[in-house]
């Protein structure tokens, strides 16, 4: 019983791990600053379509046969976002937001039409100091977490024990002293 148990809560520590790694592409922002949004593509095409999108559908920047096109440009990215064409030969297709504002915040996707490469990041804004504070944190929760469970599983081994080891003195017939011998030491 206890190792099934045990094996089923490794298995939600290694998920919650897992779920830590996906979540960690995660560029910080300042209000007022800037930031490089980073996109490669691991098949350089320098005519190739790159549309980005904020939170799925919003459209930040579209590069088009190696040409900035920016008519269907959401207009809050106006003149705040920037690419750099001598990097797209090389594949590399990020972009630059300047003036940081509170609702640039979210996730943006890169997605490069000839690979079907799809790259997410997630733009952080820090408000307020304390918000920085809570998001490093969060990994320690997970840690404490994981060392918690770990001790319930030794208390539990620990109490099982000692109730076999009890359980064999008050019996009237003492079974196997050697048995408990080795469990005493
Ligand atoms: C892509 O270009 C930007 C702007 O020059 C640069 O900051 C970034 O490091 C480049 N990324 C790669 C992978 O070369
Ligand atoms: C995008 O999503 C983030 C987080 O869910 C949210 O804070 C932000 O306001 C959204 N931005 C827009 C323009 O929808
Ligand atoms: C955001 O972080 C920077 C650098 O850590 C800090 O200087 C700034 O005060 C923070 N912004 C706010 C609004 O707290």
């Amino acid at each position: 019983d206890y190792r099934n148990c045990s094996n089923r809560k490794l298995f939600l520590f290694l998920q919650i791990l897992l779920h830590l790694c996906v979540l960690s592409l995660q560029v910080p922002g300042v209000i007022g600053g800037s930031v490089v949004l980073p996109c490669s593509s691991t098949e350089p095409d320098q005519d190739t379509e790159v549309h980005w999108r904020q939170n799925g559908s919003k459209i930040v920047y579209d590069i088009i046969k190696g040409k900035d096109s920016v008519e269907q440009q959401e207009p809050r990215y106006k003149n705040r976002a920037e690419t750099f064409p001598e990097e797209y030969k090389r594949g590399n297709f990020s972009i630059k937001l300047n003036d940081l504002q509170h609702t640039d915040a979210g996730k943006y996707t890169c997605l490069i039409a000839h690979s079907s490469e799809h790259k997410t990041v997630e733009l952080i804004i820090n408000e307020t100091q304390t918000d920085v504070v809570t998001s490093s944190s969060l990994l320690w929760v997970y840690i404490i977490v994981a060392v918690l469970i770990l001790i319930m599983l030794i208390a539990g081994f620990i109490i099982g024990y000692r109730k076999k080891i009890q359980a064999a003195l008050f019996s009237p017939v003492m079974p196997e002293d050697k048995e408990q011998t080795e469990i005493n030491v």
